[in-house]
C-alpha cells in the first residue's frame, strides 16, 4: 500500500511538530491532532515560524513554505485519521496513554492503516496488544531535531509483519533518513546506549566532579559531539528523559538506568529544559 496521508497523534508535542513538519516537507498530506484547539493553533504557528526562518535563510523558498503548510491539517478529533495510510503516535511516554490511543485508532482507522509509535523506551508489543492488528503495528523512533536528524530507528516486534516492516523502510527512505532496525527490547539500540550516557553525565554533575560546562565540553571536544549531554537533556526535555529512564529501569532492572535524584528534583521543580526556559542551563538569560 502506498503511503500518501499521515496522521500524527499529539502534533502539539516537541516531537509531533517536527514529524509533522518533515512529513509535509517531503510531500505527504498530514493530519495532526491535539486535545486542545488553542495548542493546535500554537503548534501550526510554530511549524510555520520554523519554515519562515528557513525561508529567510534561503534553505527553502517562501513558495515551498506555503505549500508545506497547505499540506498540514489540524484536528482535535482522532476520527479525522480515518483516511490515513499511516498514523504516528507521539504522545507522552506513558503506557496507559499510548494503549488508550492505539485502541481508539484501531476502531477508527481502516484495517490496512499502519499504526506506529514514536516511543523511546516502552515495549511496542504491549502498545500493539491494545489493537486487533498487531501485524500492522511498528515502532518509528525519530530523533531530535526531527527534520535534521539523519537517523530513524525502526522497531520490529515479534508480531510485526514483513510487509509492515517493508512499508517502514520505504517510508524512512522517503524522508531521506538512514535507518537501523531494532528488536523490541527496552530502549531499543539508541536509547539503551545513549540514556546510560546521559544519566552518567547527570551523576557526574551531581557528585560535584566538574561544572556543567566542563562535563558538556568533555564530550563535545573529546568525542566530537555537536552538543554536550546536559545540553542534550535540556533540548529533548528532562521530563521526557525521566520517563524514559523510569521505563528502562523498570524493564531492565539495571541500576545504570535508575533516574538520578538531581534529574527527579529538576523535573519536580519544572526545570524541564529549553521548553520551560530553565534546565541544566538557563535559556531566559542564555547562560
Ligand atoms: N524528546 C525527545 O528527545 C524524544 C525523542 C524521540 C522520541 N520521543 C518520544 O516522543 C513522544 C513525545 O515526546 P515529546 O518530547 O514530544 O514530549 P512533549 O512533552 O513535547 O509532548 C507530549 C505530547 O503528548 C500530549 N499528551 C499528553 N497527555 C496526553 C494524553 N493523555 N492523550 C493524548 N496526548 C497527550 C501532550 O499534549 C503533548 O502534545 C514520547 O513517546 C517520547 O518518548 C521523544
Amino acid at each position: 500500500m502506498e503511503i500518501k496521508k499521515i496522521g500524527i497523534v499529539a502534533m502539539t508535542g516537541f516531537m509531533g511538530q517536527g514529524i509533522a513538519q518533515l512529513c509535509a516537507q517531503v510531500g505527504y498530506r498530514v493530519v495532526g491532532s491535539s486535545r486542545s484547539e488553542q495548542r493546535l493553533a500554537a503548534s501550526i504557528e510554530a511549524i510555520d515560524g520554523r519554515l519562515a526562518r528557513s525561508a529567510a535563510k534561503g534553505s527553502i523558498t517562501d513558495q515551498e513554505r506555503k505549500e508545506t503548510m497547505a499540506r498540514i491539517l489540524g484536528t482535535t478529533s482522532l476520527k479525522d485519521f480515518a483516511g490515513c495510510d499511516l498514523v504516528i503516535e507521539s504522545a507522552v511516554e506513558i503506557m496507559d496513554v499510548k494503549k488508550r490511543i492505539f485502541a481508539e485508532l484501531d476502531t477508527l482507522c481502516p484495517k490496512e492503516t499502519i499504526l506506529a509509535t514514536n516511543t523511546s523506551s516502552l515495549p511496542v508489543i504491549e502498545i500493539a496488544g491494545a489493537t486487533g492488528r498487531m501485524d500492522r503495528v511498528i515502532g518509528l523512533h525519530f530523533l531530535t531535531p526531527v527534520p535534521q536528524s539523519r537517523l530513524l530507528e525502526i522497531v520490529k516486534t515479534i508480531a510485526t509483519s514483513d510487509a509492515t516492516l517493508e512499508a517502514g523502510r520505504i517510508f524512512t527512505r522517503s524522508l531521506a533518513k538512514e535507518m537501523i532496525i531494532s528488536k523490541d527490547f527496552p530502549g531499543f539500540v539508541f536509547n539503551r546506549i545513549s540514556v546510560a550516557f546521559l544519566l552518567t553525565a547527570v551523576r557526574v554533575l551531581e557528585s560535584g566532579i566538574a561544572t556543567r560546562e566542563e562535563i558538556d565540553n568533555s564530550m563535545k571536544l573529546g568525542l566530537d559531539h555537536p552538543i554536550g549531554p546536559l545540553a542534550l537533556l535540556d533540548f529533548g526535555g528532562n521530563d521526557v528523559y525521566l520517563h524514559i529512564a523510569n521505563a528502562l529501569y523498570e524493564n531492565l532492572k539495571d541500576a545504570t538506568y535508575a533516574p538520578p535524584m538531581l534529574l527527579k528534583q529538576m523535573v519536580a521543580a519544572g526545570w524541564l529544559g529549553r521548553k520551560t526556559g530553565k534546565g541544566f542551563y538557563d535559556y531566559a538569560t542564555r547562560t
